[in-house]
């Protein structure tokens, strides 16, 4: 009797304890949230974004996930979940705006549900989803199509029901992943340097010949045009040459490996940047704080982190270098400008002169920033009323490259006294009078570059206002950004990619298209982080920025780059395309769904082609439209990330098998296979 009595207690106690596990629940607050990539502020745990009660539509939660779109959670459930429930809508705390969101669950990247619109004020609205088999879980809130602008969003109440002890993880994508595409480079030298350089005559000539493989390593060239000397040690040619004209030269590098030859037309003429700008700039990762330390370690790191064997020679320094108007940083307080009405630089960079001469010194050019209003966007020293002595200060200094910032020129057509704070006019130029208007101060200051004994390359930047892109060439200028100012978030990239097509026809070898700097790697804008964008979505966005012939200019920190984010720069295939010196900007020349297929004509009569999926969920898909991206014939198509030939195919009859990620990119070029 006793003995059945102890079965059965044991039998009540194990079933008991299995329909607790069936049962058991784990709440999303009790995983690591602070992994989540968001738009905006800290995840909440059990509170919104901003810290506060959870509280949609009146209705307050003790429990949940505020977060901001753009938002992603990655979950492992290792198949162990078995059920998904919370109520999910936009937090009070942002009443009197409009925000929209929409939340989105993706399972093993097929999507599982989603919450439609949802506006401020809409009632929270419950999911109860089964997670049966799925082994990786993603909760996201999008921007709801119209920007990602106060859309604090709660995953209100969410918790998991676990079939067993199961462990659920989340993860963030760049630390988990090791993600790394681009093969090793050979110890055999390989020359990297794009094959077009323009100078204009007499203007002194620095170009650093870059080039992998083991080093020591000896450069030579043949045939180079009177004026120039190559430093054999280094591959630095430095000079100058008094006569327009193109120059066809050979560059050998050597090593004890082997030796490696590579043509370089160098034209010189009136064009200058034949290819676009590649390098670094200071504002994406130090934004305000940028010093003379920091730029001069961030030429070194280019140098020792080998970059520069890949094609990257600008230093730029952006915002703040100058006296500013309001900064409370002590080092910032001074006079900005001396009798004559030459700039000075704020204490934090004592000596431009011997800054630029140090960048010189390693191959490397030197770029600074300024406005054609009386402040920068920083509320720095413009250039208002100063050009003349700004531009021959440049010179002075030695600075290769200016970005010239719209920022408060807004207000001199708004007539605004000049140390009015609130200088920054909406003022967005379309046509007719204002376009004359806003076009004057850009060719100002492009027709004073002109005038200086230096090639100095000359980047607008005014967000695209008054199509730029038509006007941007009789502004002397080399480049000219296309879009306000980019962020390392999808929506950012996505809607800055999308919008580039209008402009492509503009691009010419001398005349390149900007969609504003690379978000990969450590960024921040003086709060350092790592790029929120996940690796796939950073492999698009670099595939995207080559195909675009965009000017390359890294916005991370140099000193931190980590594997990945010096596997991403240093393809040199991916890089070719970019530099190529047709100077073609790819276009999206077909659409499928969320797959938009860009391609880009190159010089050998080859096309790259950018696979570029916009969607969450990955695309598998057995391709033939060849005809519409102007591919005809046998084909070998070479996949640039990998760099190895992947198909051979007859792009009349054959198909190409296409695998692409979520926000992905499968970067090809089809070479003709007669
Ligand atoms: C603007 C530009 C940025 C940066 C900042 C500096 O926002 O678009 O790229 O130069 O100004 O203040």
């Amino acid at each position: 009797m006793l003995k059945h009595q102890l079965l059965l207690i044991t039998v009540l106690f194990a079933l008991s304890s299995n329909i607790y596990k069936a049962q058991s629940v784990v709440w999303l607050d009790q995983l690591d949230l602070s992994v989540a990539t968001q738009g905006n502020g800290k995840p909440g745990v059990n509170t919104s974004v901003d810290g506060r009660k959870i509280t949609i539509a009146g209705e307050t939660f003790d429990r949940g996930f505020g977060t901001h779109a753009e938002s992603s959670l990655l979950i492992n459930l290792n198949g162990k979940a078995k059920n998904f429930s919370a109520s999910v809508g936009l937090d009070d705390e942002m009443k009197g705006q409009n925000p929209a969101v929409e939340f989105e669950i993706y399972g093993d990247n097929k999507k599982l549900w989603s919450s439609g619109i949802m506006k401020l004020g809409d009632k929270a609205k419950p999911v109860n989803i089964s997670l049966q088999g799925i082994k990786q879980l993603e909760l996201i809130v999008t921007d709801g199509g119209n920007g990602p602008y106060y859309d604090h969003a709660d995953w209100a109440d969410a918790k998991f029901e676990t079939s067993e002890d199961a462990k659920l993880i989340t993860f963030n994508p760049i630390s988990s992943i090791p993600y790394i595409l681009t093969p090793k480079p050979s110890d055999k030298p390989k020359i990297n340097s794009a094959s077009v350089y323009g100078g204009r005559p007499n203007s002194p000539f620095l170009f650093r010949v870059a080039a992998t493989g083991e080093r020591p390593m000896t450069f030579s060239a043949k045939n180079l045009p009177d004026g120039l000397t190559i430093d054999s040690k280094t591959g630095i040619i430095t000079g100058k040459v008094d006569t327009k004209g193109t120059y066809e030269v050979v560059l050998n590098a050597k090593n004890a490996k082997g030796s490696a030859s590579k043509k370089l037309k160098i034209e010189i003429g009136d064009r200058i940047a034949l290819t676009p700008t590649m390098g670094w700039n200071s504002w994406n990762c130090f934004g305000h704080e940028v010093s003379a330390d920091k730029v001069k370690r961030a030429a070194d790191a280019l140098v020792k982190s080998g970059l520069v064997n890949h094609g990257w020679s600008y230093i730029n320094i952006d915002d703040s270098w100058q006296y500013n108007r309001d900064g409370k940083d002590p080092s910032f307080k001074g006079k900005m400008r001396d009798e004559n009405g030459y700039i000075l630089t704020n204490s934090k960079f004592p000596d431009m002169k011997t800054l630029g001469d140090y960048i010189h010194g390693n191959g490397l050019k030197m770029g600074i920033y300024s406005s054609p209003g009386p402040w920068t966007c920083g509320g720095c020293a413009g250039s208002y009323g100063y050009e003349k002595q700004d531009a021959e200060s440049y010179a002075k200094w030695g600075v290769d490259y200016l970005k010239y910032d719209w920022c408060s020129y807004g207000g001199v057509l708004d007539g605004l006294p000049e140390n009015d704070p609130n200088k920054v006019s909406s003022l967005n130029f379309q046509g007719g009078g204002d376009l004359d208007k806003g076009v004057k101060p850009f060719k100002l200051m492009g027709n004073l570059l002109k005038q200086q004994s230096r090639d100095i390359v000359y980047n607008l930047c005014q967000y695209g206002m008054g199509d730029v892109w038509k006007w941007g060439d009789e502004s002397d200028a080399q480049s000219w950004r296309t879009t306000n100012d980019i962020t390392d978030t999808w929506a950012s990239v996505k809607s800055i990619a999308l919008a580039q097509d209008k402009a492509a026809p503009y691009a010419k070898p001398g005349n390149w298209n900007d969609p504003d700097m690379l978000v990969v790697g450590v960024v921040g804008w003086g709060n350092p982080h790592q790029s929120k964008l996940k690796p796939d979505e950073q492999y698009l966005h670099i595939s995207l920025w080559s195909i675009f012939s965009a000017p390359l200019l890294i916005g991370c920190d140099l000193e931190k780059l980590d594997d990945f984010t010096l596997n991403l720069l240093t393809n040199d295939e991916v890089i070719a395309v970019n530099q190529d010196a047709l100077g073609k900007q790819g276009v999206c020349l077909q659409t499928i769904g969320e797959l938009r297929i860009y391609v880009k004509e190159l010089e050998d009569g080859g096309k790259a082609v950018a696979f570029a999926n916009f969607g969450r969920e990955k695309i598998k898909m057995s391709y033939k439209d060849f005809k519409k991206l102007g591919i005809t014939g046998k084909q070998i198509v070479r996949d640039l990330w990998r760099q190895k030939d992947i198909a051979k195919i007859n792009s009349d009859k054959g198909n190409l098998a296409l695998d692409i990620p979520a926000h992905g990119v499968s970067f090809y070029k089809f070479i003709s296979n007669k």
